[in-house]
């Protein structure tokens, strides 16, 4: 028989890839259907552009309960979550059942959680169907929301029973979030160096065709670094290059209501600024911080950071989840391909940061 599609096993669940894999799932999730419960959760644009497939193509899945999340960041908060469960609740799910999370990393982060809490622990699935969904945010079990406008301030490790990554989900997808994706590509490319970094380096410039390929890499690498620190103890904090500064971002164009701002564009500016640090406070050589900063120029269109908005940003990172006692640890570069972690960044490093940034920003 020919396989068409790939099992990556390096974690204690299996993550699947590949274009077809309605059978891989049917054959999951049926002891489910029949004994238990299988429930779905999904976005308001996937319900529309995936979930036709997913219930065509999985004899027995058309009656199977489905709850949509209006499509954006703002649904990653605690009333939505209180939603969730009252659905599952009102549907007669039990702890037993499933939850198939069906969307970008907003359903399963949120989704995520809301299975590892509801009836003090039911399984989940990811489906991812987004480009940080599928290279990211579907493996690795950490799940969470959003609180008083600040990301993932609540939430908790819980591994899913089984990722099923399907790229050929992306062909609806905006081209606004394919873009963010980019960047979770780039950032997991620049952490691995060698062959998966040489690839992104020789492309330049985004190319859609070549997402299966980088998807592939960016999973392996992603199974890699998780399996050896699961809970983010140690080493799979490197995974946090570019997030320390891009999730301040993030906040502070959730606070100002700039509805298109995506992940990936606080996380592509993150990096700007992360590699610049980096650069004073490890070595990083100069050609590389070029490198990497040209070709986030090349994907990005990076919109300038205004000086009034300097001392938000330097205050969000007062909550943000890397800080310990002794302040935030960044996650930087020492090269390409070799990260570090726990860095302390001074104040007035970080601001120079942003002026850097702001000389490659062209909107
Ligand atoms: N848990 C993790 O490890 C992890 C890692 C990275 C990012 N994240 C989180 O993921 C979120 C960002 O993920 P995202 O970019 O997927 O956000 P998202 O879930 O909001 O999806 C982005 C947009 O794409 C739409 N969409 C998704 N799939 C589609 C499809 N196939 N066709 C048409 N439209 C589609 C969604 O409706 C939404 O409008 C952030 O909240 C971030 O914090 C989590």
């Amino acid at each position: 028989m020919q396989v068409n599609y790939h099992e990556i096993e390096t974690l204690n669940y299996p993550v699947f890839l590949g274009d077809e894999l309605w059978t891989k799932i049917g054959e999951f999730l049926y002891p489910y259907l029949s004994y238990s419960g299988v429930y779905i959760l999904t976005d308001e644009n996937v319900h529309r552009f995936c979930l036709p497939a997913l219930v065509d193509n999985i004899p027995g899945f058309s009656d199977i309960p489905v709850y949509s999340l209006p499509a954006s960041e703002k649904a990653k908060e605690v009333t939505a979550l209180e939603d969730v469960w009252k659905w599952l609740i009102n549907n007669g799910a039990s702890r037993d059942s499933i939850l198939v999370n069906l969307g970008g990393g907003v359903v399963s982060d949120l989704g995520g959680f809301a299975a590892a809490t509801f009836n003090r622990g039911m399984s989940y699935i990811n489906i991812p169907t987004s480009l940080i969904g599928q290279a990211d945010a579907a493996i690795g079990g950490k799940t969470g929301i959003n609180l008083l406008g600040m990301k993932n301030q609540a939430g908790l490790f819980a591994d899913p029973a089984a990722v099923f990554i399907m790229p050929s989900f992306l062909k609806t997808v905006p081209e606004l979030h394919i873009k963010s994706g980019w960047a979770e590509i780039i950032k997991s490319a620049a952490l691995a160096g060698g062959g998966f970094w040489d690839k992104l380096k020789n492309l330049g410039r985004p190319d859609n065709g070549m997402l299966f390929d980088l998807i592939a890499e960016a999973v392996r690498f992603k199974c890699g670094v998780v399996a050896a620190d699961p809970y983010d103890l140690d080493t799979r904090k490197i995974l946090n290059f570019g997030h320390t500064v891009g999730h301040s971002l993030e906040s502070l164009y959730l606070a100002l209501g700039h509805d298109e701002y995506t992940h990936g564009e606080a996380v592509a500016s993150g990096m700007i600024c992360e590699a610049w640090i980096s650069g004073k406070l490890t070595g990083m050589p100069e050609n590389e911080i070029d490198q990497l900063t040209g070709l986030i120029c090349n994907f990005f269109e990076l919109k300038a950071v205004e000086e009034r908005h300097y001392a938000f940003l330097s205050d969000g990172l007062k909550f943000d989840k890397k800080k310990t006692a002794h302040g935030t640890g960044y996650s930087l570069l020492e090269n390409i391909g070799k990260p570090l972690f726990g860095k302390t960044v001074g104040q007035s490093t970080l601001l120079k940061s942003f002026n850097y940034y702001n000389s490659k920003a062209t909107k």
